[in-house]
């Protein structure tokens, strides 16, 4: 079989390459088991009552939960290996794809409309395309021994390079494990080349791991009929609707095809997906995002509830999001911090997003615990991000202290209960903030993005008990939280985090005594 080969690929690695080197330990930053939701768009009381659990789904679920990290996916894979080897069903990743450029977010300040646009991730490689190729090899190479045998992968790419991925994928999967190269086209894609076709489509590489693996025929990933199909329609003496159609060996055949209103069973040619548009609920203003519809497919068709679905490069959490709402279990990283802030909005925010099964209804149940972790070999002290800062800083030491925030809060204590209200936020050195940053700051709470309360506070873990945060579509912060109610005597610690929109999280602690 031909291999494809770029400059390291022998001198480091082949397919021996050692992964069991450099297995970090995962320390847990944020662990969120049904906080209480401060938004004043939440009501408890609209929520549906969880589905009804069997058994072996308790049973699956009782240690289980999901998992954000922040930090670069190698190591990242590498340590999920001793615990996750073999387990994941399915992997999607939608990675850098060697464009050249570099990707923006932007972030909202305050309850208007005003944004800051910053760099979200940047995809210039300096080695080239070997240094592309050799960056995602070192990956699927681990991702496939998460793999578990009956599992697939989605590798989500475009023209860039699709066709080499397509070769080392068949280097690593087995070229008897391709199924697809899907053609996800977005036809209302725009451009201003009159030198060649406009680009409208990206490839989405689907392997698995071994030829038994899970495909559910299951109507909610079926598409809809096309508009030649629609047009044909004929209705017959008992209602049902057909259209003449198929053949054989050549030969037309014009049997009638009775249509059912699920659709057809999709054809690898996903046309019928759109790109994401900024009035639409899920959209997180981060250029590379995709649409939940595509995810629902993929989660759909290649894993069943409670398995295991992974995304390593998960932006703003798309896939996570869809697979929390189809009852998988899931696992998402980021090396962005960016990217986690937004996910770990997104999952909290889970109930006021489209329910996949009803779009026009929201999903109005609440996320499944998870937690926010690292890996300890992770080491990143600058979480602002430059386009934050005046130019010419980029002395890390500077850049500290502009991390060391303060916040300030009223802490009221009426017998048994104690309520927390946000009365400040301070940013130390605003002297190295960019003037139209600045500028777009009217009040304290402008600085602000979420704010959190771990009202039993062990040391080094913090546990959301109430949390109010901003979304794109409501913008209001609550100041006041719920009321706590300490059901043991004596004393208690809080920590409270402040999420400001530097990027920055300032944690305070405090100590409360109940008599
Ligand atoms: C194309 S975006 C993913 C978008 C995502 N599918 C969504 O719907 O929002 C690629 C992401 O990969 C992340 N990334 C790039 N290199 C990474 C690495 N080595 N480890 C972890 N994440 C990485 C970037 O920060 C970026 O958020």
């Amino acid at each position: 079989m031909p291999k494809l080969n770029w400059k390291k690929k022998d001198e480091k690695h082949t397919q021996k390459f050692n992964i069991s080197q450099d297995v970090s330990e995962f320390q847990v930053l944020e662990s969120n088991k049904n906080p209480v939701i401060g938004n004043n768009n939440f009501n408890e009381d609209l929520l549906k009552v969880k589905r009804s659990q069997s058994h072996e789904h308790k049973k699956k679920l009782m240690d289980w939960n999901n998992l954000l990290i922040w930090g670069e996916n190698i190591s990242i894979l590498r340590s999920l290996i001793p615990t996750f080897s073999n387990k994941i069903k399915l992997i999607y990743i939608d990675p850098p794809y060697a464009t050249g450029g570099k990707f923006e977010s932007k972030t909202f300040i305050g309850e208007g409309k005003t944004f800051e646009k910053k760099k979200a991730y940047s995809d210039i490689w300096d080695g080239g395309i070997d240094e592309y190729i050799e960056f995602l090899y070192e990956r699927l190479l681990l991702m496939r021994n998460l793999l578990s045998e009956k599992g697939s992968i989605y590798v989500h790419l475009d023209w860039h390079v699709s066709h080499y991925i397509k070769v080392i994928m068949d280097e690593i999967f087995g070229k008897e494990n391709f199924q697809n190269s899907l053609i996800w086209a977005y036809p209302a894609a725009s451009a201003k080349t009159r030198r060649f076709f406009i680009r409208s489509f990206d490839t989405i590489l689907f392997y698995t791991k071994s030829n038994d693996y899970t495909f559910n025929d299951d109507p909610e990933i079926y598409m809809e009929y096309s508009d030649r199909v629609k047009f044909a329609l004929k209705e017959d003496e008992k209602g049902m609707f057909y259209y003449r159609g198929g053949s054989h060996n050549g030969i037309r055949l014009s049997q009638k095809v009775y249509i059912t209103n699920k659709g057809i069973f999709p054809r690898d040619v996903w046309t019928d997906i759109p790109y994401i548009r900024a009035n639409t609920m899920e959209y997180q203003a981060f250029s590379t995002q995709k649409p939940e519809r595509l995810l629902k497919r993929i989660i759909l068709a290649s894993s069943n509830k409670d398995d295991i679905v992974a995304d390593f490069f998960c932006g703003t959490g798309t896939s996570l999001a869809v697979a929390e709402k189809l009852g998988r279990r899931w696992i998402g990283s980021d090396i962005a911090k960016q990217a986690i802030n937004i996910s770990r909005k997104r999952i909290f925010d889970v109930w006021n997003s489209n329910d996949l099964m009803d779009w026009k209804k929201k999903y109005l149940r609440r996320a499944q615990p998870f937690e926010i972790m690292k890996t300890n070999d992770f080491k990143q002290i600058i979480n602002i991000h430059k386009d934050f800062l005046v130019k010419n800083i980029g002395n890390k030491d500077v850049i500290s202290l502009i991390q060391d925030s303060k916040f300030v809060v009223q802490i009221s204590k009426k017998g048994s209960k104690i309520t927390v209200d946000l009365v400040d936020f301070i940013v130390s050195n605003l002297n190295l903030i960019k003037e139209r940053v600045k500028d777009k700051i009217r009040i304290f709470t402008d600085w602000i993005d979420s704010w959190s309360i771990d009202f039993n506070y062990q040391e080094h873990s913090f546990t959301t008990a109430w949390i109010s945060y901003r979304t794109l579509k409501n913008r209001k912060l609550s100041l006041t939280s719920v009321p706590y109610n300490y059901e043991e005597k004596g004393a208690h610690k809080i920590s409270i985090k402040v999420n400001d929109i530097l990027g920055n999280e300032t944690i305070q602690d405090y100590d409360v005594f109940i008599t």
